[in-house]
Order: C-alpha cells, then sequence, then structure tokens
C-alpha cells in the first residue's frame, strides 16, 4: 500500500499541484482510488490522495496553496456508498473509503461543465499569450471536449474591457471563469484582500478594490493572483511580449533577506518571468513585488559593461581591458602600500554578492593586503545583532525558521516593517495573526502589519525614536515584578550570577513602564498589557529589525532582547526565539564569511592564534593578528591621509552610510578606489577603476538568508562583461601575487567548509539533494539546524547582560525640534539602484517626508510642499506627505533615491559596541523652502558630470595613453 506522511513533505514533486494543502494529522487513513490502496494523513481531501497515488482528477477552481473551495465540480468523483457526485477537492478521505475518479458518467459530468466554461471563453487559443501553459486548455482536453452546443449569440463576457494598469500584468475579464482562485490567493497567501467578487450570478466578476484598476487598489502587486490563475486573465505581461518560456533554472531571489526561491522561466537566453518556486524552502511559492517582477535592471542600458580606469575623477573614463583594469589596479594597490605602508588600502564586501564571492573579497584582502582592513554593510544595519547576540547566547544570527511563527501565540516586531521589507514573511506572519497570535508592535511609525484584516487587533507601543532600550527595561520589569519569568529555564539555561544581577537591576522602580512613561512617550497601562501578553503567552516570538540595531545602544538593545527571551524560556523550540529580519539578501552570508575586520570566517576571531594558525595554513600566508579598520575608521583615516586605497564590490557607500558629505570627502581623499558594481553607482563617481559587475542572475553561488538558510544561486545567462564577479577577485589577487585558483565556486565553498565550524556539512551537492541547508551543518546537524539553542547555547549557558538606558547625545532642541526617523517601502529596494530601473518606481519616484498634520499645521505646510529638512551635519529638502502614522514631533522618510540625499542629515553618532550609525534618530528642524538644498544642487552638477565623463568614455582604439599608468 502507498503510504504519505503529509506533514514531511520534503518527497513531494513541487512541480505538481497536488490539489490542496496537506493535513497536519499523524493518524493514517485507508482507502482505495480506482483500485489503487492508498494510506494517508486524516483529514487529506479525496483530490489530494488520488494525485499523491499518481492519478488525475480534472480541477478547477482547486490548488494546493488554497483551502478547498468547491465551486467549479470539475473535481467531482464517485464515491461507494454515497450519493450524487461529490467534489473531490472539499471530501475529506475517510477509513474503508472506495471511491472512482474515471467513468463514462463522471466524464460527460466534466464535459458538460466544460461546456458551459466555454461557451463563454473567446475561443483564440492560437492567439492566446497562455496557449500551451493553461489550465483550462488542458482540463477542456483531458475531459475529452469536441464541441460547444452553446452559441456566443447570447449574453457574454466577451467584450469585457482589460485592464493594463498594472505595469507588470494585466487582467482581461473576457477569459475569466470565476473560479476565485485569485481572490482566494490574494486573501490566504498574501494576506492582503485586496480583489473581490463584484455582482451575483451570471454578473459575477473579478474585481480590484471597488471595481478600481489594479493600480488603484490595495493591491501590492506580488503576483500571487497571476500565480493562482488557470486562465491568461491574469497574465505577466512579459509572457504577453515574450512568449511562453522554453526552459527554467532554480535560482534565489537577490534582494531582501528572506530569500526566496524562484524558477527562472527562460527563452533562449531571455528571461521571460520570475515564477516563486513551491520547493522554496523560505517562500513555499510565495513572492513580493521585487522579486517576482522587477528584474528588468539586469539588462538595462545602463548596465556597466566593460572595465574602465582612470587616473583622476575629473578626467574621462577609458574603456580598457580585463588584463589592462586588474593590472592597474594592482600597480595602484602595490604602489600605495609601497608609499604608505601595509595599512593604506582596505576593502569593503558585498552583501549582495554571493557567499562565495564575499569569503574571496576578505580572503584577498587579508591574504594578499595582508592586513585585516576588510568591512561590509552590515557595519551599518546588523553590527550589533552579531555583539548583541554573540554576548548573550553565543551565536550572531537568529535562532529560527521563518514557519517557526506558524507556532507562535504572541509575536513582538520591534523597529521592523515586515509587510514593507520583508513582504513574503510578512505574509506568513499575517496568516498566523489571521489565526489568532496576539501581536505586538514596538516602533514610532504605525507599520501596515498593524492593519492586518480579520486579525486580532495588535497592540502597538509608538515610542519616541531613541528610546528601545527604556523600553526593553520596561517589559522586562514588568515580566520579573508580575511573576511572568520561566524559572525553569533560567535555572537550567542561564548563568545564575548575571542572572540574578540582570535581575535585580531590572527590578529596581526607576525601569517599571510608569517611571519610563516621560522617556518612552507610551501609556505604562499599554506597556504592562503588551509585557503580559508576552510572557504569559506560550510561545513568544521577537522579531527585529534596523529600528533596533541602528541606534546608538543598538548593542544594548539586542542584548536586551535576548534577556527578555531567556526569562520568559522563549528560546530553543518552534514558535519562539530571537529573530534579527536581515535586510540584503547575503548580509547574513557576508557577516558569516568574516567580512568584520576582527573576524576570520564563522566569527572566529583574528586574535585566536590557534585559529589564525588553521587558516594561515590554508592560506599560505602570513594573518594580522590585531583586528583592521571599520568603514568609519577608514573614512577617518582616508580624511586624515593615512588611508589611500580602496576596493569596494557592489556596496553604495556614498549613499547608504551616514553623513554624506563625510563619505564624499573620504572618497574624494582616496589615491585610487576601485569600485567593482553593475551601474555607475554614487560611490562609483569617486572612482579610479570600475570594474562591471555580475548580477545573481549571472553567476553560480549561495546566498544565506535571515534564517541562516544557504540557498543555491544558479546562473540563468552570461555575465554582461564575461566575468563573474569571483572570477575578478581571483584576477586582481593573482596580479596582486597572492595566488588564487578555483575551477567554479563549489570549489570555494569546499574551502569554507574545510575552515568554518558551522558550514563543516555543506557543500553544493548536499544544498542540490537537500534543497537548503540552515547552518550550523556538521556532523553533529548533518541536514542543518532549523531551531537553534535547543538543549545549550554555543557558549555553555545563556549570559543576561545589563541594559542600562543612555539617552542618546542627539536630542531636540528650540533649533531642532523634531527627531527624525528613516526606513523603507515594498516597491524600492536600499538605494534603489536596481528598483529605480525597473517599473517599480511607478509607485515610489521620489522620497517623501512623512509629517503628523499638527506639526505641518504649526509650519503652514501642505501636501506637496517643499520642505527644507535641517540637522546639526546638513541640509536636504524633500516633499511632504502628511501622515498621522507617526506621533507629533517625529518625521519619517526613506533614502532610495541618492539625490533626496537623506543620508545628508544623519550624523555619526553611533553604537557604542560597533559603530553602527544611529539612522534612526536624528533631531532636525523643518521648514518650507522654495529650491534644492546646496547640497542637492551640488549633487545634481557632479552626477551630470560624472554621466557626461562616463558617457564620453574613450573606446579601445583610443587606449594608447594606457601605457603610461603602468
Ligand atoms: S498581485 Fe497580490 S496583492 Fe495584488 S491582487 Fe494579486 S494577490 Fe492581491
Ligand atoms: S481571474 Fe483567473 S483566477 Fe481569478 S477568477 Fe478569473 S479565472 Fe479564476
Ligand atoms: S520577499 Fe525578499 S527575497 Fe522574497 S521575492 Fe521579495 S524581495 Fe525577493
Ligand atoms: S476543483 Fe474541486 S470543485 Fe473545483
Amino acid at each position: 500500500m502507498l503510504q504519505y506522511f503529509d506533514p514531511d513533505t520534503s518527497g513531494l514533486n513541487p512541480n505538481i499541484d497536488y490539489g490542496t494543502p496537506p493535513s497536519n494529522s499523524e493518524t493514517l487513513v485507508s482507502l482505495s482510488i480506482d483500485g489503487t490502496d492508498i494510506a494517508v494523513p486524516e483529514g487529506t481531501s479525496v483530490l489530494r490522495a488520488a494525485t499523491l497515488a499518481g492519478i488525475n482528477i480534472p480541477k478547477l477552481c482547486a490548488s494546493d496553496n488554497l483551502e478547498a473551495f468547491g465551486s467549479c465540480r470539475m473535481c467531482a468523483v464517485e464515491i461507494e456508498g454515497r450519493r450524487g457526485y461529490p467534489a473531490s477537492c472539499t471530501t475529506p478521505v475517510s477509513e474503508g473509503m472506495t471511491v472512482t475518479t474515471q467513468n463514462a458518467k463522471l466524464a460527460k459530468l466534466r464535459r458538460n461543465i466544460m461546456e458551459l466554461y466555454i461557451s463563454d471563453h473567446p475561443l483564440d487559443c492560437l492567439t492566446c499569450p497562455a496557449n500551451g501553459n493553461c489550465e483550462l486548455q488542458d482540463v477542456a482536453g483531458a475531459v475529452g471536449l469536441r464541441e460547444v452546443r452553446y452559441g456566443f449569440e447570447g449574453e457574454n463576457h466577451l467584450d469585457a474591457e482589460v485592464d493594463d494598469s498594472n505595469p507588470y500584468f494585466s487582467f482581461d475579464p473576457s477569459k475569466c471563469i470565476v473560479c476565485s482562485r485569485c481572490i482566494r490567493a490574494c486573501e490566504e497567501v498574501q494576506g492582503t484582500f485586496a480583489l473581490t467578487i463584484d455582482g451575483r450570478g451570471f454578473d459575477s466578476k473579478v474585481s480590484a478594490g471597488q471595481n478600481d484598476p489594479f493600480m488603484d487598489s490595495e493591491c501590492v502587486s506580488c503576483g500571487a493572483c497571476v500565480q493562482a490563475c488557470p486562465t491568461s486573465t491574469l497574465m505577466e505581461k512579459s509572457v504577453i511580449d515574450a512568449g511562453q518560456p522554453e526552459h527554467s533554472v532554480v535560482t534565489t531571489c537577490a534582494y531582501c533577506g528572506v530569500g526566496c526561491s524562484f524558477k527562472a522561466e527562460m527563452k533562449g537566453d531571455q528571461l521571460v518571468r520570475m515564477v516563486p518556486y513551491k520547493g522554496g524552502d523560505a517562500n513555499q511559492g510565495h513572492s513580493c513585488v521585487k522579486g517576482r517582477f522587477a528584474f528588468g535592471y539586469a539588462t538595462h542600458k545602463d548596465r556597466i559593461k566593460e572595465p574602465m580606469i582612470r587616473e583622476s575623477i575629473d578626467d574621462p573614463w577609458q574603456v580598457v581591458t580585463w588584463e589592462e583594469a586588474i593590472e592597474f589596479s594592482a600597480k595602484k594597490l602595490k604602489d600605495t602600500q609601497a608609499r604608505y605602508g601595509r595599512e593604506s588600502i582596505g576593502g569593503i564586501t558585498s552583501s549582495r554578492c554571493t557567499n562565495e564571492e564575499t569569503y574571496l573579497v576578505q580572503k584577498l584582502i587579508r591574504a594578499a593586503f595582508g592586513n585585516n582592513n576588510t568591512d561590509t554593510c552590515a557595519r551599518v544595519c546588523h553590527s550589533p545583532t552579531g555583539f548583541g547576540l554573540k554576548t548573550t547566547m553565543g551565536e550572531s544570527a537568529g535562532t529560527q525558521t521563518f514557519d517557526s511563527v506558524m507556532k507562535a501565540d504572541t509575536i513582538v516586531v520591534i523597529g521592523a516593517n515586515p509587510t514593507d521589507a520583508h513582504p513574503v514573511f510578512a505574509s506568513q506572519m499575517r496568516k498566523r495573526l489571521r489565526q489568532g497570535a496576539k501581536l505586538i508592535v514596538i516602533d514610532p511609525r504605525r507599520i501596515d502589519l498593524l492593519k492586518t484584516p480579520h486579525g486580532t487587533e495588535g497592540i502597538h507601543l509608538p515610542l519616541r525614536p531613541g528610546t528601545n532600550v527604556a523600553m526593553i527595561n520596561s517589559l522586562a520589569h514588568v515580566i520579573v515584578t508580575e511573576g511572568l519569568e520561566d524559572k525553569g529555564f533560567i535555572e537550567s539555561r542561564c548563568e545564575l550570577k548575571q542572572y540574578n544581577q540582570w535581575r535585580d537591576f531590572i527590578a529596581e522602580e526607576r525601569h517599571s513602564p510608569e517611571a519610563l512613561e516621560v522617556v518612552t512617550g507610551v501609556s505604562a497601562d499599554l506597556v504592562r498589557q503588551a509585557a503580559r501578553a508576552y510572557g504569559e503567552a506560550d510561545n513568544g516570538a521577537i522579531y527585529y529589525g534596523l529600528g533596533v540595531t541602528e541606534h546608538s545602544q543598538g548593542s544594548t538593545m539586542v542584548m536586551g532582547i535576548a534577556n527578555l527571551a531567556m526569562a520568559t524560556g522563549n528560546i530553543g523550540r518552534e514558535g519562539v526565539g530571537v529573530n534579527p529580519l536581515r535586510g540584503q539578501n547575503n548580509v547574513q552570508g557576508s557577516c558569516d564569511m568574516g567580512s568584520f575586520p576582527h573576524e576570520l570566517p564563522g566569527y572566529q576571531h583574528v586574535g585566536d592564534s590557534a585559529v589564525r594558525t588553521k587558516f594561515q595554513d590554508a592560506w599560505n600566508v602570513v594573518i594580522d593578528n590585531e583586528p583592521g579598520l571599520r568603514i568609519p575608521n577608514m573614512f577617518d583615516a582616508a580624511i586624515a591621509g593615512s588611508f589611500k586605497a580602496m576596493y569596494v564590490q557592489g556596496e553604495d557607500i556614498a549613499q547608504s552610510d551616514p553623513n554624506t558629505q563625510h563619505v564624499e570627502a573620504a572618497l574624494s581623499s582616496l589615491d585610487c578606489l576601485i569600485v567593482q558594481d553593475i551601474f555607475l553607482n554614487e560611490t562609483a563617481k569617486y572612482a579610479h577603476v570600475l570594474l562591471p559587475g555580475s548580477t545573481f542572475l549571472e553567476k553560480n553561488g549561495t546566498f544565506t538568508n535571515a534564517e541562516r538558510r544557504i540557498n543555491r544561486v544558479r546562473k540563468v545567462m552570461a555575465p554582461v562583461a564575461g566575468m563573474e564577479d569571483w572570477e575578478v577577485t581571483m584576477a586582481l589577487s593573482n596580479a596582486l601575487g597572492y595566488p588564487m585558483h578555483y575551477n567554479h565556486p563549489s570549489e570555494i565553498m569546499d574551502e569554507i567548509a574545510r575552515l568554518t565550524p558551522t558550514f563543516t556539512g555543506v557543500s553544493y551537492d548536499r544544498l542540490d539533494d537537500l534543497g537548503s541547508i540552515q547552518w550550523p551543518c556538521n556532523d553533529e546537524h548533518p541536514d542543518g539546524t532549523p531551531t537553534m539553542h535547543t538543549l545549550d547555547f554555543p557558549i555553555g549557558k545563556g549570559k543576561f547582560a545589563v541594559t542600562e538606558y543612555v539617552a542618546t547625545e542627539e536630542k531636540t532642541n528650540r533649533k531642532f525640534p523634531l527627531l527624525l526617523t528613516t526606513g523603507r517601502i515594498l516597491s524600492q529596494y536600499n538605494v534603489g539602484a536596481q528598483t529605480r530601473r525597473t517599473e517599480n518606481s511607478q509607485w515610489h519616484s521620489e522620497d517623501v517626508l512623512e509629517i503628523h498634520p499638527s506639526d505641518a499645521e504649526l509650519r503652514g505646510v501642505r501636501e506637496g510642499d517643499w520642505l527644507g529638512v535641517s540637522s546639526r551635519v546638513g541640509q536636504t529638502v524633500l516633499r511632504a506627505r502628511i501622515s498621522d502614522r507617526m506621533l507629533p514631533g517625529v518625521v519619517w522618510t526613506t533614502f532610495h533615491h541618492p539625490g533626496s540625499g537623506a543620508n545628508v542629515i544623519t550624523t555619526d553618532s553611533s553604537d557604542w559596541a560597533t559603530n553602527c550609525p544611529e539612522y534612526k534618530v536624528t533631531a532636525v528642524q523643518v521648514e518650507k523652502v522654495s529650491q534644492p538644498s546646496a547640497w542637492q544642487r551640488h549633487f545634481a552638477q557632479f552626477d551630470e558630470r560624472q554621466h557626461q565623463l562616463l558617457d564620453s568614455k574613450t573606446g579601445e582604439e583610443e587606449r594608447s595613453d594606457v601605457a603610461s599608468f603602468e
């Protein structure tokens, strides 16, 4: 007998639609379908059981990612002892059931249903964009429909108007069979509820919002409805333009830290569409607008396609060969070190690039540059996570899988905006909230998650920016003083001496919500309510983002979160944990791979001689035992004149780092800046060497997502400039005299596995077998580690840390009376270099300043006015958006457009432990103005000049003076 234990779906084929979702029951039920005996979990539908047994029942309204609906009746079957023809998708299996799926009566019934559908459907299959990949067409063929007896002369929907408002997909209601799959996908998978059925009976039609065009509705363009549609009613415009794809490759999205798997569907070497992959462990077939649709940047005309060099940033670029560019770079780096010393150069690894590429860049710096001057963008985002979690729990990463949220009873979101920044995970979180989990949001801004339809009402603690530590202390105070601690966990899993110190500290009255109300601005009652909701939950899970880390007390706050989780025993099982939501696609990986100046891969300290010996033996080189410069130290040293050359791979420090004018001054001070990127980004405008980067579509490798999940990145097209990023780093190392030889990124991963205890069991073969692996993966955990700290911590016992609240030095006063905080929006990504070059700009064409109505009224500001925003370090000008999402006294913006200059106003203030900038707290004044700021005018001129220098680049035939650089 065939037996299927559905909760373990790993053996199932992700390319098959099993009709209805799996059942979680562990009780098996036996039945017979068309003479095949099968046992499946109780609660499984007959349709799913048949599909598991390899028996196809035609279906139209069912799909295995949606609850059964039972509207089309196409899946009708006969069941012995039952009357009529029940729909197999809505009929659960029962013990001893005998099912017939094919006979003459069923065939006739299905043909009749199909005939009705087709009688109101255009017969234009040959010219339909879905031709060859249409479920309606397939089912019509499967049921043997040969004629349609009803004419088209009666009432029909064939002239219904097409809605082309969405830039990525069209909606042609003439093709709609009203199966409601799109509506259910929007509700159940995405959680947006943008679609509805308008009208009744024959007049029923799918409608976005109140019969709005898709673009004017609540739709967030996740594509779930398009994916669900069994006809061409909802269809990707890229497929309408290019035709059906011919082959596909499974790879990983290169936008955010969720790490969604996609099938890149190709026609020749043209990417036709990205289809979320059901077998993807992080996304299970869901997507957001960025990964699903915003891939056009990869073939954008702005791509840098040739290596270029120049002596000065005032010179036009000269196109050179790869060999010349590499030689030029190597000579500059060697000359700089000969003149200014070994420490005068350094580099920055990329959190957009693969693990293998990041590993090579830090290896290049440590082995070929001979110093530890390596850093990465995590410096400006999650470095406090590394410090805080390592100090308290012994590992610098989140503790759970995304799926774990489905077992959480109380979900705490601190300083994160998942629906915009981690949308696919947000959809899963919303699903759990709709099932009744409680939500607590700690954020100065009212985020969209609080609007989750049909969920319980969330508790919002709208604290003043900069008061996180006061808030976490007051929550912990309630836990401790109201007896909500998990004594058993504390006694068995934590260092008691440190716990007792922390407990005495946190129990002091000065940490009570009442005492701290004046600091956080949040009512003590609300704080107590939230603390109880977390402390009393069977499973409480904390998710946090940059609103935690990007503060002068970022590391303290991370430790405060860990304290809270340990005090309540919310560590070491599913449904709980401490989960940093990592921003960039591979920021977890870039930290894992040893990008920080003090840590070799796997967070192994450079000061540890045994660690150094291991790497020295493998790399055949002496490694400096002193940590090198962090990014802000590199900038300061550049301005001071001791740091003279830099290799920056895939990171736009000129736009993303704080205090832009300081960064610009540092970059302008360098004798040689080597930038490897896909576009002329803001940093590249200060460069002397521009090496074309390759997108995720153009290379092999791995990314590690926010759950420590290592996913394969697979090449689907050739690199535009002929080299993958890892090959360029390798060439540079060889030119510098430190030999590197790898034939394929898998060999780099093999080296990583040899040197990194948490990666010992990782290889491309294992990844292909398992689909993905969550580190640690070693002899102890050969298939990886979904949940961390189940029995103990890597440091043995958990360490509570005393978290004294220290107010930030960035204070409001009469001159700067408002607090600016920053964040992200769904359609744009980070510095916007990719998404600005896609149709996503239709949703967000400029950064705006959100200002509370009372602050706006005080200044006579109306929607859309130009506002000068001044801080202690600079001024910029943004348009006003009046919004009550923040409290009075707080303004908010994004930094997706370089000309907005959001980071011209953010200051150098940073986390005490890691130097992570305090982006989230800047005291500002806002006033109406009539022209761009001085910096914006300078930026516009510089930008135009640099584009002219790029456009006037000299080609190969004019490269006679290249020799003079050598
Ligand atoms: S694209 Fe997503 S959000 Fe928009 S209607 Fe479809 S499922 Fe809903
Ligand atoms: S648009 Fe597609 S998925 Fe939605 S009801 Fe019509 S046919 Fe079904
Ligand atoms: S959620 Fe993140 S990883 Fe997934 S598709 Fe969107 S941007 Fe890509
Ligand atoms: S597939 Fe079962 S009723 Fe539509």
